[in-house]
């Protein structure tokens, strides 16, 4: 996620920028700028880190006492200085930092450009500019408004307007935007750990507000232009807390993050109840696509268990999944009219880059799902499309794995609509479905209360089995990663239908066995096993929708989750399996978002 600070008081701006730049860092970033305000708005900005920045500030010495400044994390143009922000409109009326995602840019654009504008950059920021300075009438709340009116998306936009000297503005939707309030100074920041060296005085922006700052003024506008009064909270946090967001590890944070990340990832492949995919299949690919391959690491590659199950039974191609590091090395049959989909949260991993470029060279169209904009792997594909999950700072991936799933719905919906299996009507039924995931998700969050309670008994196991069908069991798979990955409890995720054939052997009195059981069609099969290892003195954790009845006789603890279609039922299981591995983690002492011998990023073999 992009970073915004903005500072107007008596100092020099510019240094003041740059250490809130810093603090921001955390929330990932792949080039940076500020702007210093004056009679002339004087812009500086660079790709990569922030000492590059410094180093052409040092050389320039910017001075004025208002500015913003801005750290990019690319979801519209490569990383690169053109597409750093801030963005100055054509003729200079707004020069302006953005957080957030336009998601009709395109459509503006393509206004603004028959108006006579020409744009610079490939971002969806700079639309935003141009916009204010095609509507600017001189009254800079006024327009904000009128602008606000005509954009969709996310937004948490900085502003220093023309014929405003002495003024910061911002505008707020979605994004997260703050005010820190000085003596004689205010301040803006995405978040708190920008302020916290100068104030702990806030005031939350709330969506639809709209903000005038001065050195000793901080005015609220709503939507109507009616003014509304700042309501100054008091921040106590410590620095490194408040870079976690309050929480007290990322992935918790991560967790929590969920709903956001989904809704920011499907809600630009939806428009009007349709698919709007990022890219185009080359024509009759679709109708002649007769097998699909998904090769991924790790969670990402449970991802791609889970996207088999729903693309099948929905659109009914063939799908082979393979972990990346075998399907490099095993001659895979492949070849043209094949489609290859590679999902990666870093877009850096070794083995899944190293399976594209084998794909590529026998002749197969590339997809790539991928979190990090521009990252090796989704400049290597065919197409792509970027879960906007934000960075991801925990190596164990929680957000961006449920964005993951949101694209493998769209993927799936728009596949078994190119084959004529899903009508409009059932299409528009199901992106409907899928745009509620994200509050469904929420509600799924609740379950954080139940597995913080069963987490002590969870922690003192030396061997969990998770079991479960369907498309249960790559959750399973999930869930046992995420518990060994942090907790480094030895966990298995098992079939429930295999565990007979070997396994079950294993199971003894008090062997803790999380079984998910979601699927309705195959819940009775599922009790069955539940009841196998239960008479050989299993503990069993059951995981089942809201509703499910006759689990509670046979298992030790029931957590419930919120029922949904079957096909986005993943989305809420994997959240109490998630929430299970965080807590018996911080029960065992474990270091939760660096556990050892791990990378977050695996760019070797
Ligand atoms: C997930 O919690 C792990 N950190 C790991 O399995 C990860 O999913 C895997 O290394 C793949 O990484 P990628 O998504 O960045 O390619």
């Amino acid at each position: 996620m992009c970073g915004i600070v903005g500072y107007i008081g008596a100092e020099e701006a510019a240094p003041i920028l740059i250490n809130g730049l810093r603090r921001l860092e955390y929330r990932g970033y792949d080039s940076a700028g500020i702007a210093i305000g004056g009679d002339n708005v004087t812009v500086i900005k660079e790709k990569g880190r922030i000492d590059n920045l410094q180093k052409s500030v040092d050389a320039s010495c910017p001075s004025g006492h208002w500015g913003i400044g801005h750290t990019r994390w690319a979801t519209h143009g490569i990383p690169d200085k053109c597409n750093a922000h801030p963005h100055t409109s054509q003729n200079g009326t707004v020069t302006l930092v953005h957080n957030g995602i336009i998601e009709n840019y395109l459509e503006i654009k393509t206004d603004l450009t028959t108006l006579g504008y020409t744009f610079k950059s490939d971002t969806d920021t700079e639309v935003i500019a141009q916009l204010f300075d095609y509507l600017y009438d001189g009254d800079a709340v006024g327009t904000m408004i009128k602008v606000s009116n005509r954009l969709e998306g996310s937004y948490a936009a900085a502003l220093l307007v023309k014929g405003h000297e002495d003024r910061i503005f911002a505008m707020k939707k979605d994004s997260p935007l703050i005010v820190g309030r000085g003596k004689g100074e205010n301040y803006l920041a995405s978040d708190i750990p920008a302020l916290l060296p100068y104030t702990k005085d806030c005031y939350i922006v709330n969506d639809n507000e709209f903000i005038e700052l001065s050195c000793d003024d901080i005015k609220v506008y709503s939507k109507t232009g009616a003014q509304k009064k700042a309501e100054i909270k008091k921040i106590e946090l410590s620095i490194d807390s408040a870079e976690k967001g309050g929480y007290s590890y990322f992935m918790e944070k991560e967790i929590y993050e969920q709903p956001s990340a989904v809704k920011n990832t499907v809600s630009p492949l939806i428009r009007n109840g349709k698919i709007n995919l990022p890219f185009q299949f080359p024509e009759n690919f679709i109708k002649n696509l007769k097998r699909i391959y998904i090769v991924a690491c790790g969670s990402a590659y449970h991802v791609g268990m889970t996207a088999k199950y729903i693309i099948e039974d929905m659109a009914r191609i063939p799908v082979e999944t393979d972990i990346a590091s075998e399907f490099r090395y095993r001659n895979p049959i492949i070849g043209k009219g094949d489609l290859c989909i590679f999902i990666s949260q870093s877009g850096e991993t070794a083995d899944t880059l190293a399976s594209l470029r084998e794909a590529k060279n026998r002749g197969v169209f590339t997809l790539s799902v991928v979190n990090v904009m521009f990252s090796t792997i989704a400049r290597e594909s065919d197409g792509v499309i970027y879960t906007n999950a934000g960075a991801e700072i925990a190596v164990a991936t929680t957000k961006a794995f449920s964005a993951q799933l949101g694209v493998s719905y769209i993927l799936a919906a728009y596949l078994a609509h190119e084959k004529g299996l899903l009508s409009d009507a059932q299409l528009e039924a199901f992106t409907r479905e899928i745009s509620e995931l994200p509050e469904k998700i929420a509600a799924s969050l609740k379950t954080d209360e139940i597995t913080a309670k069963l987490a002590g008994h969870i922690s003192r196991q030396e061997h969990i089995f998770f079991i479960g069908r369907g498309i249960d069991y790559p959750l399973c798979l999930e869930g046992s990663l995420k518990l060994k990955e942090i907790s480094y409890i030895h966990c298995e995720g098992y079939g429930a239908g295999e565990l007979k054939h070997g396994t079950i052997s294993l199971i003894e009195d008090g062997t803790v066995v999380a079984a998910v059981a979601t699927d309705d069609a195959l819940l009775g099969k599922m009790i069955s096993n539940i009841r196998e290892v239960r008479s050989r003195g299993a503990y069993v954790l059951a995981v089942v929708k809201e509703g499910t009845e006759g689990i509670e006789d046979i298992a030790d603890e029931v957590i419930y989750i919120p029922s949904a279609s079957r096909y986005l039922t993943p989305s809420l299981t994997v959240v109490p399996l998630q929430l299970l591995a965080f807590h018996a983690t911080v029960e065992r002492g474990c270091d939760v978002d660096k556990p050892r011998n791990l990378a977050k990023s695996v760019t070797v073999e």
